[in-house]
């Protein structure tokens, strides 16, 4: 029986535990031009010091104009990179190994930043709008996400997260109900992630042997078996790690989680089935997510569903997740707040944050 604090190698890299904080954009955080700021500095002290084994980074884009707000971090010069490198010596300090998450928003890049957002296919609905990429455009994308690795590399992180879920770009080639193209990137599954192993491969030529490369992508594209396919094929390419959360669904049940529909007497939510499914067709660690509690983390791991646990608001609102996991005791749940999460406006507003003593708050 593996122990949910236990360690696991991936990569060459010893990883303390299966607890994984996974990426969060901030974005109730300033970030001029895509620059870091000391407040996400502190944020990220503030995430190394509960614990997890490992930190994802919020998504930072690739390229200015692929942002998914305008106070989205930045990855696209070598500048922003080297502001960047404290990060990892934080979580280094504490004990925790960190993977930056890079990540372009394709069709829902705010307008703000781009009037000319871009998808793997013309795309319209619900006011929002893009055209598809060029070939030519798809390898200058590739270059600027294999750019991003490589400066995430120099600048000390223990390897990179490529955002391939949730309705954002390389998520927009990987869906056969948005990705309609007739050229190589385009119909079958080896197609359709065609785009993410060329990146894959890019980065594996381009970093060293220990740069772990992980993979965020949805269980649903639009199903399991699916999404099991282009699993094999990140596997096959290269991938190092399997972070499974969601994939294609209305951007209105985005927030909702719109996981897979569970099997009678499957006692986990529809993302842990799809991770469990996933984990059955690879060979590399999987990742699980969405308001995973101590105990229920607890008995995944041990249980085989899943090698990795991922708690974002969970640790949010208990920032003793970590050592009542290790007491075996039930931490305070997020209250899964809709429309959307409060952390996507204000934190102040989050009701499970509200109730934390502010001594353990940070502050922004
Ligand atoms: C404020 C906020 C920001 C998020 N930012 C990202 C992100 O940058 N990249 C990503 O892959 N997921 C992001 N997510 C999704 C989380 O990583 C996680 O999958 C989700 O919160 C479900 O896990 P939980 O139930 O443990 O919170 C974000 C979620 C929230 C609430």
């Amino acid at each position: 029986m593996t122990d949910l604090f236990s360690e696991i190698t991936v990569r060459n890299c010893r990883i303390r535990n299966r607890i994984v904080f996974p990426a969060m954009v901030v974005c109730d955080l300033e970030a001029p031009e895509g620059k870091v700021t000391p407040a996400h500095l502190a944020h990220y002290r503030w995430v190394a010091d509960r614990g997890p084994g490992l930190i994802v980074t919020g998504a930072m884009c690739v390229s200015p104009d692929g942002r998914l707000n305008e106070n989205q971090l930045g990855i696209w010069s070598d500048q922003l990179a080297e502001d960047l490198t404290e990060i990892p010596e934080i979580c280094h300090q504490r004990g925790a190994r960190v993977l930056m998450q890079i990540h372009h928003a394709g069709f829902r890049t705010v307008p703000s930043v781009s009037d000319d957002p871009v998808s793997s296919s013309d795309y319209e609905e619900n006011g929002v709008r893009a055209r598809a990429l060029t070939a030519g455009e798809i390898a200058e994308l590739r270059e600027k996400y294999v750019a991003a690795a490589v400066r995430a590399e120099k600048a000390g992180f223990d390897g990179i997260e490529l955002h391939c879920a949730h309705l954002y770009l390389l998520d927009q080639f990987f869906s056969s109900a948005i990705n309609k193209r007739t050229d190589e990137y385009g119909g079958s599954a080896a197609n359709r992630a065609r785009f993410a192993l060329e990146i894959l491969a890019g980065i594996r030529e381009r970093t060293g042997p220990d740069f772990i490369i992980s993979c965020r992508m949805g269980c649903n594209t639009p199903d399991l078996e699916d999404a099991g396919e282009i699993a094999r094929l990140l596997e096959q390419g290269g991938a190092d790690l399997l972070d499974i959360s969601y994939s294609t669904i209305p951007l209105a049940q985005i927030v909702d989680g719109g996981g897979l529909p569970v099997p009678e007497g499957f006692e986990h939510s529809g993302f842990v089935y799809g991770a469990k499914g996933i984990r059955d067709k690879v060979n590399v660690p999987v990742c699980a997510v969405w308001q995973i509690g101590t105990r229920e983390a607890a008995q995944l791991v041990s249980e085989g569903f899943v090698d990795f646990v991922a708690v974002l608001r969970g640790m949010l609102v208990d920032p003793d997740w970590v050592s009542r996991a290790r007491a075996g005791e039930e931490g305070s749940r997020c209250y899964d707040c809709r429309p959307v999460c409060r952390w996507y406006s204000d934190r102040n507003s989050c009701p499970g944050w509200q109730k934390l003593d502010p001594a353990v708050r940070l502050q922004k």
